[in-house]
């Protein structure tokens, strides 16, 4: 029976954990889950921003929760699969977004920074992921994934020095394909968004250096990524209208990876 576009949409009745949601792209996500009818709960470690920014998604007129947490801690991520559990009874939507970056020529990059960026960027992904599904996805066998990669993670780079960085977020896109491969039967649909570049916290210093127009200059619609750009593509994966999708890395990024790769 076919169902209304609108209503494949709408998100009423789930609730969303977005990880690094007090501000940038997980703000946008958290936003876009929200305005679609999902409660959502943020995490992210500065409990002041945190805070600051969930008062203002309820001033909106969302129903916005928040728990400070760093999601690089196994035993912080177990609390905090536990309590949003033991807060709203279930975990429908879980985007994996918060993420470092480091910056330095590969020959000199220190192994610290480098476990420190993998273990962010995809171990503490793992483990959100074990700890949602275990909990709340495989019981209910229902449940999306989001993970955010990058460009970065679909192309290499010769303007910025991030060997670790690449690489994790090239590791994301074969993580989510086989989770998705494994986790089908369980009906949880794990997908990927791959950004380009938008202007927040953690590319202001690249893009005052290389210049937003010089940057909008290579993107072939000549533009950068906004408030709005990532809305769209977040609800899609979420929602029962991306129910057939699962294993996929979307790239969000005005084109660039179709004339690179
Ligand atoms: N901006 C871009 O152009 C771009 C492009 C491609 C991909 N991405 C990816 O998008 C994601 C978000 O990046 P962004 O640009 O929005 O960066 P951002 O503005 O710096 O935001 C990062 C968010 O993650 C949180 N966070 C960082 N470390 C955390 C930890 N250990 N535990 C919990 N929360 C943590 C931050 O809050 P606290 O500091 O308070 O913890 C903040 O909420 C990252 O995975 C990034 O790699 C960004």
């Amino acid at each position: 029976m076919s169902t209304p576009i609108g209503k494949l949409f709408d998100l009423s009745g789930k609730t969303a954990l977005v990880t690094g949601g007090s501000r940038g792209l997980g703000l946008q996500i958290a936003q876009a889950l929200g305005e679609s009818g999902a409660r959502v709960m943020l995490i992210s470690r500065k409990a002041a921003e945190l805070e600051a920014t969930t008062g203002t998604l309820r001033a909106q007129g969302m129903d916005a929760h928040c728990m400070a947490a760093d999601a690089s801690q196994p035993a912080e991520i177990t609390r905090v699969a536990e309590e949003t559990m033991r807060a709203f009874g279930q975990i429908d939507i879980l985007v994996n977004n918060a993420g470092a970056n480091w910056t330095a020529p590969a020959e000199d990059h220190p192994l610290e920074a480098w476990n420190k960026v993998m273990n962010l960027n995809v171990t503490s992904i793992f483990l959100m992921c074990q700890a949602v599904a275990r909990l709340s996805m495989i019981p209910r066998r229902s449940g999306s994934i989001i993970n955010i990669s990058s460009l970065a993670g679909l192309l290499g780079a010769t303007e910025s020095k991030f060997i670790a960085y690449g690489t994790s977020k090239g590791a994301i896109v074969n993580f989510t394909r086989t989770l998705a491969a494994e986790w089908g039967q369980y009906n949880i649909n794990v997908n990927a968004l791959a950004p380009g570049p938008f202007p927040t916290k953690m590319t202001q210093g690249m893009i005052d250096r290389l210049g937003e127009e010089h940057m909008a200059a290579k993107v072939p619609l000549r533009r950068i990524g906004d408030d709005n750009a990532l809305k769209g593509a977040a609800v899609l994966f979420a929602s029962e209208a991306g129910r057939h999708i699962t294993g996929q890395t979307l790239a969000v990024d005005g084109g660039i990876s179709a004339v690179h790769v």
